[in-house]
């Protein structure tokens, strides 16, 4: 490299005076516009439940070392008689109350005490300001301290609750008696999925979704926009829309998917 390039011929100095002011005005006039229009795509800053102003405080809630409140929903027989302590965790769209039913007989059975909770930024829970893979396992691990679970206890993660069972399989695997997940959203980019089962599941999805899943791993920046912008369809998840359901769910969506404390 060194020899060729004592071989090439001088570089022309650039251009100065009007050239080089006209260029600069304009870089600065870009920048200017992709700040401005960065602002206009961030979602609106969060509700703080329980501050001046904000929405009241209505559940029960902990408070985690650094601060936040975890708003959650005990269930089943007390936690000192119980057999399995079991931490239920919610997926999209949804808050403790969306926890498995159990039915009062079936807990005292089988010795069932069931512990629901707000995802930070949902329900009453506040918002984790850097929320990341490991913050939501050492949250479950703090808010199961704070309820005196014991060293060890259950996890269920429903939906998108499914992933942070794989946070919490690595941050806090010493806490865990066992972990099951209920109808997981996969990773359509995971390595240890053979790729011609992801592409499968991929294009099970419907296009609009496919659209939606791809910015919010490509460009998770677009995502608060590219899902309230008008244009063209976004994720048909976060529009209820009943296309996405086989015959059999749509039938079973009337019977169990009804949200009886949204009444
Ligand atoms: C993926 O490929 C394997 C091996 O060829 C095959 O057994 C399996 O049925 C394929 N799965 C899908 C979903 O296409």
């Amino acid at each position: 490299m060194a020899d060729s390039a004592g071989k090439r011929p001088p570089t022309p100095a650039p251009a100065s005076g009007g050239g080089g002011m006209a260029w600069k005005l304009s870089l600065a006039l870009f920048v200017l516009l992709a700040a401005f229009l960065y602002k206009q795509i961030q979602p609106p800053a969060p509700e703080i439940v329980g501050s001046p102003g904000g929405p009241p405080v209505t559940a029960s809630r902990t408070k985690l070392k650094d601060g936040r409140h975890l708003a959650y929903l005990e269930s089943g027989v007390p936690k000192e008689k119980a057999k399995y302590k079991i931490i239920f965790v919610h997926g999209f769209d949804s808050c403790r109350y969306d926890v498995l039913q159990v039915s009062p007989e079936l807990a005292q059975e089988l010795g069932i005490y069931l512990l629901s909770f707000d995802r930070p930024g949902y329900g009453e829970s506040d918002p984790d300001p850097a929320p990341s893979e490991k913050s939501i396992a050492l949250d479950i691990e703090e808010l199961a301290d704070n309820l005196q679970l014991g060293p060890k206890f259950h996890l269920i993660g429903f939906s998108m609750g499914g992933e942070i069972m794989w946070s919490c399989l690595k941050y806090i695997p010493h806490r865990l008696s066992g972990v099951a997940v209920l109808g997981p959203v996969g990773n359509y980019w995971w390595s240890g999925l053979p790729s011609n089962v992801s592409w499968d599941a991929w294009y099970q999805q419907l296009p609009r979704d496919q659209w939606a899943v791809w910015v919010s791993h490509h460009l998770p920046w677009l995502t608060y926009w590219w899902n309230t912008q008008k244009l063209f369809p976004a994720s048909s998840v976060i529009a209820y829309n009943p296309a996405l359901l086989s015959e059999e769910d749509a039938k079973l969506m009337e019977k169990f998917g009804m949200r009886t404390y949204m009444r």
